[in-house]
């Protein structure tokens, strides 16, 4: 079968055929052996349009079929991923209005509602199960934080694949538990993420088996791209900032791809700015990035970064210490105007509590990063007047257990009915506001 995808090599231009080959290669550019590839279609791009602007339900991320590097839909893996709802968050724009005299519209990404795992992962769950079911391969190891983690076992098991999953030491219990009751291979590494990392590529070179390249992995990208199709279906816009939390820095390539391939087919009036979030303890490209700010981004500011090891952070899913995709982060903040920064993590809990009183939600620890983030955006004035933000949050509480219970606040523990005190909601929410406005 011909393939209707294929990949050119970001550094050198040299073309690989399809994933078969890719893999073949060793997931590398057989010219240069960089591991940065784009990935291009032969459907007329114009598909692209009626695909985005239909008429038709959309029922998961397939519906971009022609758009997707797969050939045969026959190979699809799916658990209707990929439609996450696209909502007004209007407290929040009534917020920075009130404290910062800014009119901005507020849209809100919520994967929570990703039928697998619950988180934006789920995405690239069901491109890389139906793409290795296509390929024919039968083992697969990923090295992850959590959610990745979660995600593929899911999504693997269901194509029958095997899959190791190297997790650092401090790991969530229950995404152990998660991967393993899939019956896939949960591998504790007795070290950090890095480590995790390092083990995982060892294993995989002894036994010939085939392992995610990262960030820059076109199953991961080109999942992903697929969120700004959905932000133009769902609100006929493209914003004017995207902001994210930061681990390795996925979301904004894939963003940055997608819009490359909107742009000819003229749906690009401007690009976003990027704003992306760090846990403050675990904030390497926010280090970086202040410090090319301050020395006014000296020549080779892009290779300039820590590496943190044993990063302290309880926001497991953003504990990447080394980052080794700060260069094209670094590059795509700088040329949108962007901003990398960092959020206070002992305020999470706040957050959380206040998003899940006006909203019913309840929102995962990376995610309250995220939503932190919007908050500390516009105390440094990084929001303007007139701005679409766009907030991809990228995970709901079921991810996280333990910070679930660090939400509790307002209960009374008795042993008569005199010692309970009674409260109304308004307090509660006055309360709940005072703690973000005194952070
Ligand atoms: C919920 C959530 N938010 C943000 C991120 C960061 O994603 P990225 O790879 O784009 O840095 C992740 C994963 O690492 C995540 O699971
Ligand atoms: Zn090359």
């Amino acid at each position: 079968m011909s393939s209707k995808y294929y990949f050119v090599c970001k550094n050198c231009g040299q073309k690989i055929e399809n994933f078969n080959q890719w893999f073949k290669h060793g997931q590398k550019c057989p010219n240069c052996g960089k591991n940065f590839v784009d990935t291009k279609y032969t459907t007329d791009p114009k598909k692209l349009k009626d695909l985005i602007f239909t008429k038709d339900t959309v029922k998961s991320l397939w519906h971009y079929f022609d758009f997707l590097p797969l050939n045969d839909q026959n190979n699809i893996v799916s658990a209707g991923e990929g439609v996450s709802p696209v909502s007004r968050w209007d407290f929040l724009e009534d917020f920075a209005k009130k404290y910062y005299n800014k009119n901005l519209k507020v849209y809100v990404m919520r994967h929570n509602f990703n039928d697998a795992t619950r988180t934006f992962k789920d995405i690239a769950g069901t491109l890389a199960a139906s793409v290795l079911k296509e390929c024919g391969v039968k083992e697969y190891a990923v090295a992850s934080t959590g959610n990745t983690a979660n995600a593929f076992s899911h999504y693997l098991a269901k194509a029958g694949v095997s899959l190791y999953v190297f997790m650092p030491e401090d790991a969530v219990k229950e995404n152990i538990a998660s991967v393993s009751a899939y019956g896939q291979k949960a591998v504790i590494c007795k070290g950090d993420y890095a480590f995790a990392k390092k083990i995982a590529g060892e294993f995989t070179a002894k036994n010939n088996i085939i392992m995610t390249i990262g960030n820059t992995d076109p199953l991961r990208v080109e999942s992903k791209k697929t969120w700004v199709y959905e932000w133009l279906r769902l609100t006929g816009e493209i914003p004017t900032v995207y902001l994210q939390a930061l681990s390795g820095g996925t979301g904004p390539i894939a963003v940055d791809k997608a819009l490359n391939e909107l742009e000819p087919l003229g749906l690009v009036s401007h690009r976003p700015r990027y704003i992306s979030v760090q846990p403050s303890l675990c904030d390497p490209m926010t280090q970086a990035w202040n410090k090319a700010k301050a020395n006014n981004f000296p020549e080779g500011w892009q290779n300039d970064f820590p590496k943190l090891q044993n990063p302290a952070t309880k926001v497991q899913t953003l504990a990447t210490g080394v980052p080794g995709t700060y260069p094209i982060i670094a590059d795509l903040t700088k040329k949108s105007n962007g901003e990398i920064i960092s959020f206070d993590e002992s305020k999470i809990n706040k957050i959380a509590r206040l998003i899940a009183f006006k909203t019913l939600e309840k929102i995962g620890p990376a995610s309250a990063i995220c939503m932190g983030g919007y908050f500390e955006s516009l105390q440094k004035g990084l929001l303007k007047d007139g701005d679409v933000v766009m907030i991809n949050m990228g995970e709901g509480i079921e991810r996280a257990s333990f910070f679930l219970s660090e939400l509790a606040y307002n209960y009374d523990t008795v042993s008569s009915s005199d010692e309970i005190k009674k409260f109304n909601r308004a307090d509660i929410e006055e309360q709940l506001w005072r703690d973000i406005i005194e952070k």
